[in-house]
C-alpha cells in the first residue's frame, strides 16, 4: 500500500490549550479512513490543517511525499485534496447546478471567458449533470441551494467536495443534523464514491456503527493526541479507546 498523506509531529495550540498535539499519521491511500474522538478532540483542527486552512505551528505535512505544509487551500485543491465543512458551506442563493458547476469549472480552468469555446463550457456542464446524478440531486437542479432540505444540503456539500476531481478527500461530518437512516445512506453513497471514484476519503463521524461497519482503517483522537489508530476489530477491543467512550456502544 502507498501512503496519500503523512505528517510528522503536527501542533497546533490556543493559548495553553493543545488542540493537536505530535500527530505524526501515515494514512493510507484507498483505505476509508475515520478519525473519531470525543468533541473538541482535535479533529476538526487536524482536517483544517491537513486542508491548508490552517497552518500548524508544529510539524510537517506530505502528500504522496510531497512537502505541503504551509501550501494554501486552493494550491492543495489544485494537487488534488479537497474537504467538505462540519458547518454548511454552499452558495445558498445559486442553484444546486452552479454550486456544482463553479468547482468544476474552475478544475477545468475556464472561469476565464477567453477560454471558454463552447466545446468546453459543454464538457464542465455533462460533467457537473453527472456529478448531481452521483450524489442524487439531479431532481433539484434548479432550485437555489439554501432551499434543500438539511439531509439534500449536505448531499451537495458532498457533490461540491468531489467536484474538484480530489485523489484526498476530508468530510468533517458528512452526515450531522441527519436522521439515522439518512446517514447510512449518505455514507454508504461516500463509500461507493470511494471506489468509482478511486478517491480516498478520510472522515470525521460520530455515528459509531457507521464508523465499525464502514472504515478500513479508525484513528481515535483525544485531547488533541492520537490515542490510537487501527482495523475496527483491533479499535474496538483496545481499552484505552474503550474508556473515553464509556457507556457508548463502539
Ligand atoms: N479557532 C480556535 N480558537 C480557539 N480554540 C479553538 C479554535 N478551534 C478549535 N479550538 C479548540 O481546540 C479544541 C479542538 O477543537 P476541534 O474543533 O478541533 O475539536 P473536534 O474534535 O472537531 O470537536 P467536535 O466533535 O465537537 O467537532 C477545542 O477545545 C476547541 O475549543
Ligand atoms: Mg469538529
Amino acid at each position: 500500500m502507498k501512503a496519500i498523506i503523512r505528517t510528522e509531529s503536527l501542533g497546533k495550540y490556543f493559548g495553553q490549550m493543545a488542540a493537536v498535539h505530535e500527530v505524526t499519521l501515515t494514512l493510507q491511500e484507498g483505505l476509508f479512513t475515520s478519525v473519531i474522538g470525543p468533541n473538541g478532540a482535535g479533529k476538526t483542527t487536524l482536517i483544517n490543517i491537513l486542508s491548508g486552512y490552517m497552518l500548524p505551528d508544529r510539524g510537517k505535512i506530505y502528500f504522496r511525499e510531497k512537502e505541503i505544509t504551509r501550501l494554501g487551500p486552493d494550491k492543495r485543491v489544485k494537487m488534488g485534496i479537497s474537504r467538505s465543512f462540519q458547518v454548511m458551506n454552499i452558495f445558498p442563493r445559486m442553484t444546486v447546478f452552479q454550486n456544482i458547476l463553479l468547482p468544476v469549472l474552475s478544475r477545468l480552468n475556464k472561469t476565464s471567458s477567453a477560454f471558454s469555446s463552447l466545446q468546453s463550457q459543454k464538457e464542465a456542464v455533462e460533467e457537473a449533470e453527472k456529478i448531481l446524478g452521483e450524489v442524487w440531486l439531479q431532481e433539484e437542479k434548479d432550485s437555489p441551494g439554501g432551499e434543500l432540505s438539511h439531509g439534500d444540503q449536505r448531499l451537495l456539500e458532498l457533490g461540491i467536495a468531489v467536484a474538484s476531481n480530489p485523489q484526498l478527500c476530508f468530510l468533517d461530518e458528512p452526515s450531522s443534523g441527519m436522521t439515522p437512516i439518512e446517514r447510512i445512506k449518505v455514507l454508504e453513497l461516500v463509500k461507493k464514491l470511494a471506489s468509482e471514484r478511486k478517491t480516498t476519503f478520510i472522515i470525521v463521524e460520530h455515528d459509531m456503527d457507521i464508523v465499525f461497519s464502514l472504515s478500513d482503517w479508525i484513528v481515535v483522537m483525544n485531547r488533541g493526541e492520537v490515542l490510537a489508530e487501527g482495523k475496527p476489530g483491533d479499535i474496538r477491543e483496545n481499552q484505552e479507546v474503550r474508556d473515553i467512550y464509556l457507556g457508548e456502544e463502539i
